[in-house]
């Protein structure tokens, strides 16, 4: 089985993403680490976000083990890795390069000590759309952005990073804009996707209206 779930940033894709897999034994690929590995490499090289032809040719020779081993730098997760991935995830050459690698996961679906997964949980923009347009079931999860800025400031008040909601809200501001603007495989719902507005309601509830979802296939 294929389960895709798209949506903006901090809307609840990959906390939903990690309790299914937990509850179905699947794979999860969250797609967001290759444009992340890419901007990161970018940002390490001291190379221009912006520069199509060093973005492309990274992209091309990431592999999934560099992944992995880039997602343990600091700047993997912070607000510099997240604009250098939104930078290069709208260049169309980068989604191009980075296409097959989130494709060829679901031929051969594993868990991390190698051992055979029922299927895979996809969490990312266009993965409905672009990436598994043959999934069985795809969601695009969502929320109002004073909610997800909300969400995002309160993690970051736990982390002990200091910043206000205006600069978190106007930071996801920005990055739905891109995400939604651009002309490569711009954020949006696939036709068949159910879509869940998750401001209301907590990540459990959210998660229990999906399993009854996935339980009634
Ligand atoms: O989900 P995450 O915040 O880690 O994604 C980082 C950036 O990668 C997003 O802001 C988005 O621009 C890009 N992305 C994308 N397509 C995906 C997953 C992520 O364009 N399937």
């Amino acid at each position: 089985m294929i389960i895709t779930i798209d949506g903006p940033a901090s809307a609840g894709k990959g906390t939903l993403a990690k309790k299914l897999a937990e509850k179905y034994l699947m794979a999860y690929f969250d797609t967001g680490m290759v444009y992340r590995a890419v901007g990161l490499e970018l940002v390490l090289s001291e190379k221009d976000i912006y520069n199509t032809a060093d973005a492309k040719n990274i992209a091309e020779n990431l592999t999934f083990q560099k992944m992995m081993s880039l997602s343990s730098h600091p700047d993997f997760r912070s607000d510099i890795g997240g604009r250098a991935a939104s930078v290069v995830a709208a260049i169309p050459e980068v989604r191009n390069a980075l296409l097959k690698m989130q494709q060829d996961f679901a031929l051969n679906p594993v868990f991390a000590d190698g051992s055979q997964a029922s299927g895979v949980i996809y969490d990312g923009r266009d993965t409905g759309t672009v990436v598994c347009p043959h999934a069985d079931l795809k969601l695009f999860v969502t929320a109002s952005s004073e909610v997800r800025a909300e969400r995002r400031y309160k993690e970051f008040q736990e982390k002990g990073i200091v910043k206000t909601y205006e600069e978190v809200l106007s930071q996801i501001k920005e990055r739905d804009e891109r995400d939604e603007k651009r002309s490569a495989a711009p954020l949006k719902p696939a036709e068949d996707a159910i879509i869940l507005d998750t401001s209301n309601y907590t990540a459990q509830q959210v998660f229990e209206k999906v399993c009854k979802i996935i339980d009634s296939l």
